[in-house]
């Protein structure tokens, strides 16, 4: 499988996600399954933010400087801010939901607030890195670079802590979308 291909499978399994999270946030405190919020937050953390966005901070973009761009300014530089954004927001729901657990009803509109702004900005990021970013990504890095970083990222997946990359948070991914999406 080619870099970008990878990259956008990720995608794939982050937007089913968010989509489970939208449906899952769709109850009130009474009935909210918190447990699962708690493993999306925990999908999130892992493989949205170390898995994913390492990835392409510490690869991806790399490599796109080395041929030119700025990692301050323009896509790259916006993306790195929206990534830091996102990790803002699970970090402010992760503290809402510790609060709700400990009898703070009112936090319930935090976890609710926090995480759908992680949804919609997660949604349109995506959608960047898909149509803009990623065609660009293809257009200026040498095909040696690419298959290089594919194999990377080929070996960085399958060496992850207990395979969690596959055997849990990828299963994770099935495992709701058939609770949630069916
Ligand atoms: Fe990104
Ligand atoms: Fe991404």
């Amino acid at each position: 499988m080619k870099a970008i291909e990878i990259l956008v499978g990720e995608h794939d399994s982050i937007l089913k996600m968010i989509e489970v999270t939208r449906i899952i946030l769709n109850s009130d405190d009474e009935t909210i399954n918190l447990e699962h919020v708690e493993q999306i937050i925990d999908f999130i953390k892992n493989f949205a933010d170390k898995y994913h966005h390492l990835k392409e901070e510490d690869i991806l973009f790399v490599e796109m400087e080395k041929f030119g761009m700025s990692r301050e300014f323009g896509p790259i530089g916006m993306m790195l801010h929206e990534h830091n954004e996102g990790r803002n927001y699970i970090k402010l729901a992760g503290e809402s939901i510790e609060k709700f657990k400990n009898g703070d009803r009112s936090a319930f509109e935090q976890i609710k607030y926090n995480l759908l702004n992680y949804c919609e900005l997660l949604t349109n990021h995506i959608a960047k890195e898909n149509n803009i970013l990623y065609p660009m990504a293809e257009r200026i890095l040498p095909a040696g670079v690419l298959s290089a970083m594919s194999e990377d990222f080929k070996i960085s997946n399958a060496s992850t802590f207990e395979n969690e990359y596959f055997d849990r948070y990828l299963k994770l991914v099935l495992y709701f979308s058939e609770i949630y999406l069916n």
